[in-house]
């Protein structure tokens, strides 16, 4: 979604600018813009289209000064095109302002302000914000009052940067709800702004996360953390670990495939410092979990969008197996419209990359609203989702560019695992044996996921023969049932084949009626509880004329003659074996959309970041 950049300090913005929106490409858009200060006048580049239509008219009239901003837009509010794109710029040319969310009472806003004689530029909600603080300052308040006054009459979730030629040593930021992170990166006589960290990680690792309704005065040489009451905030400091490298592509095509092959390392530090394995024992501190909350309780709820909330339909299984606590999966869009029934015996436990998703934030909210326990499985450390939480657990994935999340989904997998083990033990469901060999699984997976990495060309042999099919059904039973959701979501979103994955034993309740020769069907048939029924399963497509593609497990000498094509995947104990069935499936993915010739890594229509209901 969109994505922000700002820059205060002695060095000339734009190509600070420049490379910071180009970090944020990842979470998709379709316009992009910045404003710079240049000699006392502020000066705009912007149109519809990618980062390179941008650079082009930078480099046909170039801009050059400082403090600046820059904007990559995904459109709501009117089509992309020059004049919607921000920086929004006001009626006297002297304010600007970039903006993510929307305005929810633009349109009474709109119509107050058209009453008193301003015309409006664009179809953007957006353009209101500057409106309003040049109404404002018109008024007699300075820039930070005028600011401050338009974002407390602005309804809805925001992240906001505006900046003033009349008052350029500063930059004006606010976070208003879940419209995307607002981060101020602490510099040495400068400053800067992002919605996302990795637009400003080479220029600085200390950074203050704004909260909502919370606002800050940037100058080059300091900051000032407000409420949008004017109350001063004593602002955190975070040092961000992530080396600004793994955020590059390196030897891969694409960010997808380098992320598929990051999983060996995501997934040995998932279980790093967290794994006893001479004791056979498992600590989570960040999830401030005693015995006796253990204990209490009754019911867990996860929550999740997409490929999160497919992982929670693995985790339910694992919960409910080794923890025996009843776990319900309940997607983020619908929780909060389904009166759900939570109290404090209740953990709403939220999963996301991003930690920015508002479905899931307001799923979350529903559950504070509640008075339920609030726990969240985040990958980007400081999100929202990870500030809210009464306790979290941090993913260890690393920076996620793909729009298409792999390793981000794999993480939490291994992370309920871990969850779903330590309940176990501290509610004393598991002896002590169960629990020692369930640790000691843990070993093996590193291992495991680089062994089934290791078997790409084979994979991507797969992807010629069904790169030009134009339907496919993915089907799984039990623990890897979520797994045929997932490789489904995962070829739709980046290869536009239209997928389906579905619980393998509802096919003859209907879906069977689809297959035929044209119907190809991806079957998890890996050697779980649920192996015969998947064999029952593969033989009726095949009668049926269906084409099949099996996930198998090495040995395995009953599956393969009845099929089309095997992905084959070491042997894995069952609990785990969601991890690793995925990862053919997310190679297969990758491999058909690649030989497609498409965007992998910024499919059409998706954002990496989904900051808007
Ligand atoms: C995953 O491939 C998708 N792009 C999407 O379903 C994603 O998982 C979903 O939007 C949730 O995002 P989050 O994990 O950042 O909350």
């Amino acid at each position: 979604m969109c994505g922000i950049v700002g820059y205060i300090g002695p060095r000339n913005a734009t190509p600070i600018l420049l490379n910071g929106l180009k970090r944020l490409e990842y979470r998709g858009y379709d316009s992009a813009g910045l404003a710079v200060l240049q000699n006392g006048k502020i000066e705009i580049r912007r149109d519809a289209g990618k980062l390179s239509r941008l650079t082009e008219l930078i480099n046909s009239d170039p801009i050059q000064g400082s403090p600046g901003v820059g904007h990559t837009r995904w459109a709501t509010h009117g089509p992309p095109s020059a004049r919607n794109a921000h920086p929004h710029i006001g009626a006297t040319g002297r304010v600007v302002v970039v903006h993510n969310g929307i305005v929810e009472n633009f349109l009474e806003l709109r119509e107050e302000l058209a009453a008193e004689g301003v015309e409006f530029n664009s179809d953007t909600d957006s353009e209101i914000i500057v409106h309003l603080v040049e109404h404002h300052l018109s008024a007699g308040l300075d820039l930070t009052e005028a600011a401050r006054r338009a974002f407390q009459q602005i309804q809805g979730a925001h992240g906001i940067v505006l900046l003033s030629a009349d008052e350029p040593d500063k930059m004006i930021c606010a976070r208003i709800g879940n419209a995307g992170g607002v981060v101020v990166g602490l510099g040495e006589g400068e400053n800067f702004i992002a919605s996302d960290i990795p637009a400003i990680l080479e220029h600085t690792r200390r950074m203050i996360f704004l909260e909502s309704r919370q606002m800050a005065i940037v100058r080059r040489e300091s900051v000032r953390v407000e409420t949008l009451e004017g109350e001063e905030v004593k602002p955190q400091i975070h040092t961000i670990s992530w080396d600004a490298i793994s955020a590059e592509k390196g030897e891969y095509r694409h960010f997808m495939q380098k992320e598929i092959h990051e999983q060996v390392r995501s997934i040995t530090d998932t279980l790093a410092g967290r794994v006893d394995f001479q004791n056979g024992r498992v600590r989570l501190p960040e999830l401030n979990l005693t015995p006796d909350l253990a204990r209490r309780i009754e019911r867990i709820v996860i929550t999740g969008c997409g490929t999160a909330a497919y992982a929670g339909m693995v985790g339910k299984y694992l919960i409910e197996r080794l923890a025996r606590i009843p776990t319900e999966v309940v997607i983020g869009s619908e929780l909060r419209y389904s009166d759900p029934i939570l109290n404090e015996r209740t953990v709403v436990l939220a999963i996301s990359q991003s930690g920015e998703t508002a479905d899931t934030l307001a799923a979350m909210e529903e559950g504070r609203r509640k008075g339920a326990i609030l726990w969240s499985i985040v990958n980007v450390i400081g999100s929202q989702a990870m500030r809210i939480a009464d306790g979290s657990i941090s993913m260890q994935a690393g920076p996620e560019i793909g729009v298409a999340s792999t390793k981000a989904f794999t993480a939490p997998l291994v992370d309920q695992y871990l969850l779903a083990v330590l309940l176990g033990d501290l509610r004393g469901v598991l002896d002590e044996t169960t629990r020692r060999a369930l640790v000691a699984d843990l070993r093996l997976l590193p291992d495991l996921v680089s062994r089934t990495l290791e078997r790409e060309p084979h994979v991507e042999k797969v992807a010629h023969a069904l790169k030009d099919i134009r339907n496919c059904l993915y089907l799984g039973r039990g623990i890897n049932m979520p797994i045929a959701y997932e490789g489904a979501l995962k070829l739709k979103e980046i290869s536009y084949i239209h997928a389906e994955g579905y619980p393998a034993g509802e096919m003859k309740h209907g879906p069977i009626a689809l297959i035929d020769e044209t119907m190809p069907v991806v079957a998890l048939a890996p050697r779980d509880p649920w192996y015969e029924k998947m064999v029952s399963q593969i033989q009726q497509a095949k009668a049926r004329g269906g084409k099949v593609i099996a996930v198998v497990t090495d040995g395995d000498d009953l599956i393969p003659p009845l099929c089309d094509h095997v992905l084959s995947i070491p042997a894995t104990p069952w609990l785990l074996s969601p991890v690793i069935t995925v990862i053919p499936l997310q190679l297969l993915a990758y491999h058909i959309a690649a030989l497609r010739g498409l965007d992998v890594d910024q499919p059409r229509n998706l954002a990496k970041s989904v900051t808007v209901e």
